[in-house]
């Protein structure tokens, strides 16, 4: 139509026989009809029931500025720059003098040894000076909010006085929120605080300022601010990004990466005994991605994500091989690595009458968590020495020992024993995926289940388009019908901080700025598969129908659903008979779910965060026979209640 009432426009009305001869000739061509006969009641494999999960790890700025709730940027000093402490600025209103400088000899504790010291020379009540962070990427601030803020510090004499904390608007300078520490002392001592909004517009061209009205030298570390949390958690979450997550259905998260979890080297591995207990005894370590990490989201914090989203964690342990292809020797060199990963499942899972259980529960979490799977390593197959086997081998023979009952994944086929299950990873584009949909058809029932803990389309940038999406329902459908051999997938990445220099991978699944978020085309197919999902998946057969047209369909038979996911990859609309054959009653109202777009470029974005998103519709059909027409590039759940 478009190109009709283009060339309608621009000629005259005796030319309209010349535009709709044009118009046909640019229609994509009609699609052949496709017949799919279902066996309701005939089923062929078991779904499995973890089938839809994440993946997590430190990338994009997923936790810190991301879903971890801290709003302070740099908060501990362990980022590093030739122009001193990153996010943070010497503050001298009116005549007053100071400056600041890192300070290496003094910290709050033995994980945190240095510090920020304000050197204050002239300050007083109409000329205060300070310390200010510019969060990341600015602070969000919102009306009727409590923010709930701490800092470690020491002054050099009691005259310093109180502290003032603001937030502080960047554009108009207004003060959005303040309160006043008492007196400092001259040794390291934790401050609580808290910051209330009124009626204020909603912003994120926020800073915070520490300041003082005296002088003296006062030496800070550990500043913090939180607002509100998912399920008012200390120490918690962002609550739309934890919302949205929710909506994905998810069974399992698995965590803590990715690369991640290895590090670029050994010294820079995920070291889950230096993230558990108070903040101020967390060390902070370099990540891979090039930015710090200052594993607020420790191990514990990673549980309680799990189950504020009620599911299981898939467990990564850290396996002897860090990216700059740096590895531990199997045998004596790797016992402590293995010990380290008995420890964490012990951390986990264990009782009050365990060492590490007991650590937790000191830590705050009486109750053990559930644990299935542990996976040894990541995307080993990359290590060019070849140790994978026997370091897998020597991890799998003592996890087995003390927990016989947990499934161990390997990342890549291991020689000389059989993994439980094997991590498979791929990142394509749409194409490739459609090609590849009968990946899994003739994968040997008799060999190690598969997790395909990698996944995605990669077309879009941040965030997937809607031909990613495309590319993504096809292999879902794939993934579906072989749910009996594969037990568990996660898209990966999840997130990425869209604000400028954000991102480090392309194509992740949520966007998010200080404020807002969003899902892509490829979380919204996301949430359909997810939410829509049978125990089994049923006989079925396609006659026909054009090349770029997927399907797969599960059953419910406690809940006599039958769920069928359409994928049209086309630019042309695909008809489809469907029989239904096995039931004897087909409720005629069928609910409809449709993600389509115009185009494979068309996509969401924080500007537009809800350009593409799934309509839920109702149609009719005559019984257990019924025409159905997929329009172009849609993917379609149909929801049916069959006996
Ligand atoms: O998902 C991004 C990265 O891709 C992961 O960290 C790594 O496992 C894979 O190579």
């Amino acid at each position: 139509m478009f190109w009709l009432r283009l060339v309608a426009r621009s000629t005259a009305l005796a030319c309209l026989p010349l535009a709709m001869a044009l118009y046909a000739q640019l229609a994509p061509a009609p699609q052949s009809a496709a017949i799919l006969e279902i066996q309701v009641l005939k089923p062929t494999a078991k779904v499995s029931p973890m089938l839809y999960g994440l993946m997590t790890e430190e990338i994009n700025y997923s936790y810190d500025g991301g879903l971890y709730g801290e709003l302070v940027s740099n908060r501990t000093l362990n980022e590093a720059s030739w122009m001193g402490a990153p996010h943070w600025l010497i503050v001298q209103k009116g005549d007053s003098r100071a400056s600041m400088e890192l300070d290496k000899s003094t910290g709050p504790s033995v994980a945190l040894s240095k510090s920020l010291k304000l050197n204050v020379s002239k300050a007083d009540a109409k000329s205060p000076a300070g310390v200010e962070n510019d969060g990341f990427w600015g602070f969000p601030v919102r009306a009727r909010t409590t923010y709930q803020g701490s800092f470690y510090a020491k002054a050099d004499n009691t005259s310093v006085g109180p502290v003032t904390v603001s937030l502080i608007n960047n554009d108009s300078g207004t003060v959005a929120a303040s309160a006043t520490v008492p007196a400092l002392t001259t040794e390291w001592k934790k401050y609580d605080f808290v910051l209330k909004t009124g009626e204020i517009a909603t912003s994120s061209t926020n800073h915070l300022l520490l300041s003082v009205q005296h002088p003296g030298s006062i030496w800070f570390d550990l500043v913090s601010l939180f607002p509100p949390t998912f399920h008012n958690r200390k120490n918690g979450n962002r609550i739309d990004l934890m919302e949205k997550m929710v909506a994905m259905k998810p069974t399992f998260l698995r965590l803590p990466g990715g690369n991640y979890l290895e590090g670029d080297h050994i010294s820079e591995r995920y070291e889950w005994k230096k993230t558990i207990g108070s903040l101020v005894d967390r060390p902070t370590h370099p990540s891979p991605w090039k930015y710090h990490s200052s594993d607020g989201m420790g191990l514990l914090e990673f549980m309680e994500w799990c189950e504020d989203l009620r599911v299981q964690p898939v467990l990564a342990v850290y396996a002897g091989y860090s990216m700059m292809q740096e590895h531990v020797n199997p045998g004596a060199d790797l016992e402590p690595y293995v010990q380290d990963a008995l420890d964490e499942i012990e951390y986990v899972t264990g009782s009050a009458n365990t060492k590490w259980g007991a650590v937790r529960i000191k830590n705050g979490h009486p109750e053990p968590f559930p644990l299935t799977y542990v996976e040894i390593g990541n995307e080993d197959w990359f290590d060019k020495s070849n140790s994978y086997d026997e370091r897998y081998a020597q991890f799998y023979k003592a996890i087995k020992k003390q927990y016989p009952q947990l499934q161990l994944i390997a990342t890549t086929p291991v020689k000389g024993l059989t993994p439980d299950v094997i991590d498979d990873h791929y990142y394509k584009r749409a194409v490739e995926f459609f090609d590849d949909v009968h990946h899994y058809d003739k994968t040997d029932r008799n060999g190690p289940k598969i997790f395909v803990g990698e996944w995605a389309t990669r077309e879009g940038s941040p965030t997937p388009n809607f031909g990613s999406a495309l590319g993504d329902a096809a292999w879902m459908t794939g993934m579906e019908r072989n749910s009996d051999v594969i037990v568990m997938a996660s898209y990966a990445p999840m997130l990425v901080n869209v604000n400028p220099g954000g991102m480090q991978w392309e194509s992740d699944l949520i966007g998010f700025d200080t404020l807002n978020s969003y899902g892509s085309p490829s979380y919204y197919a996301q949430v359909m598969f997810g939410s829509h999902l049978g125990t089994e998946v049923v006989d079925s057969k396609l006659n026909g129908g054009g090349p770029r047209f997927f399907y797969s369909v599960t059953h419910d038979a406690a809940k006599g659903l039958l769920f069928l996911k359409l994928v049209n990859g086309s630019s042309s609309p695909q008809p489809l008979e469907v029989k239904l054959t096995g039931a004897t009653q087909v409720t005629p109202t069928v609910k409809l779910v449709s993600l389509s777009a115009h185009t494979t470029e068309e996509t969401n974005s924080i500007s537009d965060p809800v350009r593409i998103v799934p309509v839920h519709n109702s149609i009719k059909t005559a019984g257990a026979d019924f025409h159905h027409v997929i329009p172009a590039y849609s993917i379609q759940v149909l929801e049916l209640a069959v006996k």
